[in-house]
């Protein structure tokens, strides 16, 4: 078979089940990458019912011989990076000689983390995961930000991190906790991190660029969602990166013409964690039975997610942006106890019936949806693997989004297990 680069992308708010679908996929791959965000992820992966949560390193890592890169287009968190390794090693996973990190990454500082909790603290709360993640990115375009290619001269580095603190301690005069920060300290501590992980670094545009040239296949692993994208979700309310197909591209130097197809994950209902608009929202029995039934807490903060129906009209605008080849449908299996099924597939705005995904978070927020009533499937797929099996209604709510958003489901997950899948 002919090598392949393909890009996994989730196509709503996050935690559509990437972890696991990466995992499942990663055989047929050499290299995992991942192309955005940081250790505000958190992608699940159960393999014989234990489980393993991934905030930074790809989903490849399970997998026998895959090479992990951690592209240009992330910013790390050293000192979570270095944790997240040691948890695999003593998971029995030897990272030795599997992982790359891009010399080209951005590097998350204490300080970014103090931004965020501060930021947090504001009018317009987004709810993130207090990671440091749009500060890091703020610097990042600022041209202020620090990249894992600045340690190698260390003059340098510890000009720029006592340039950013004086920076920060006028900016954010009246923060205790910035004005404490002492520049010997926090340079001492990141290159102290730094030498436990130098070994992994490298020019990750060079080298995966070089391994397809040499026939090898590259599964770009996407963060987030679709919906959380910096210029296609709802803004504010998103993250601070490209989470969408395109910033695979920017997030590894992989050029357009050498991906292959886009993979889009989504579950067949709809959940988000912080604020911001959501419009298939459900705050009655049926969304706390989602939520209880699917297990709905956040992988990185353990914060319960919000439940409702799947959004047909934000996972058709999610499709065309992506560009999804072929989707995998995860998290059926949660709803195989409900009498009737609901997919939203007009937004009402202001009287007026429309498919098109509002550009404007106040306007999405006045968005009410029009559902289609399915009838549930009532039937548990647990170890159900052949498509031919499943019940006539579940197949119909498969054909109706396939339809809608005219792409193929290619995959449906019927249980967080790695083996439990459907493939068509
Ligand atoms: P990610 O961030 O997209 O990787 O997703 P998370 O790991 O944050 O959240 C997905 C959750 O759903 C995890 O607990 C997975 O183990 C679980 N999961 C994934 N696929 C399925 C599925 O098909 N059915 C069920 N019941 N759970 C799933
Ligand atoms: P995975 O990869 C779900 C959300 C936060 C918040 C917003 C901004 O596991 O799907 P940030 O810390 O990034 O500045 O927070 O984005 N968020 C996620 N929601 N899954 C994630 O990652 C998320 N990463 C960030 O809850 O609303
Ligand atoms: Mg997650």
């Amino acid at each position: 078979m002919a090598n392949k680069v393909s890009v996994l992308s989730g196509l709503q708010w996050g935690d559509e089940g990437k972890g696991k679908i990466v995992d499942l996929l990663s055989p047929e791959y050499d290299i995992v990458a991942r192309y955005q965000g940081g250790a505000n992820a958190g992608h699940t992966i159960v393999i014989n019912g234990k489980k393993h949560v991934l905030h930074l390193i790809p989903s490849g890592i399970f997998t026998q011989g895959i090479i992990c890169v951690i592209g240009n287009g992330t910013v790390l968190d050293l000192s979570a990076l270095l944790e997240e390794i040691d948890l695999l090693k003593i998971e029995g996973i030897d990272p030795e000689n599997r992982i790359l990190i891009s010399d080209n990454a951005h590097v998350i500082f204490p300080y970014h983390k103090i931004i965020d909790v501060i930021n947090e603290s504001e009018k317009n709360k987004i709810g993130t995961t207090k990671r440091g993640i749009g500060p890091a990115y703020f610097d990042k375009y600022a041209r202020r930000g620090i990249r894992i290619n600045d340690f190698y001269d260390e003059t340098i580095l510890f000009e720029k991190i006592s340039n950013n603190i004086e920076f920060l301690k006028k900016t954010f005069a009246s923060s205790a906790e910035l004005n404490s920060l002492n520049a010997d300290i926090v340079f001492g501590e990141a290159v102290k991190i730094f030498k436990n992980v130098s070994r992994f670094v490298s020019n990750t545009q060079v080298y995966l660029n070089s391994q397809i040239k040499n026939g090898k296949s590259i599964l770009l692993e996407g963060a987030q969602g679709a919906l959380l994208d910096v210029d296609f979700g709802t803004y504010p309310y998103i993250t601070s990166s490209n989470p969408t197909s395109g910033g695979a591209c920017t997030g590894t130097g992989i050029p357009p013409n050498k991906i292959n197809d886009v993979i889009g994950i989504v579950k067949a209902y709809t959940t988000r964690v912080g604020e911001g608009p959501f419009p298939t929202e459900l705050f009655d029995e049926a969304g706390k039975k989602i939520a209880q039934i699917g297990n709905e807490f956040g992988a990185t903060t353990g914060r319960p997610r919000k439940c409702g129906w799947l959004d047909l009209v934000a996972l058709r605008y999610a499709c065309m942006i992506d560009g999804a080849t072929e989707l995998a449908l995860t998290k059926s299996d949660v709803l195989s106890d409900f009498e009737y099924i609901f997919a939203c597939t007009h937004y009402d705005i202001n009287g007026k019936l429309t498919q098109e995904f509002p550009t404007n978070s106040n306007v999405l927020k006045t968005a009410k949806p029009v559902y289609k009533k399915f009838l549930g499937w009532k039937l548990s797929l647990s170890g159900i693997s052949d498509f031919n099996k499943l019940d006539s209604a579940f197949k119909e709510y498969i054909k109706f989004i396939e339809d809608f958003v005219e792409v193929k489901i290619k995959y449906i997950s019927t249980g967080p297990g790695r083996d439990e899948i459907i493939i068509r």
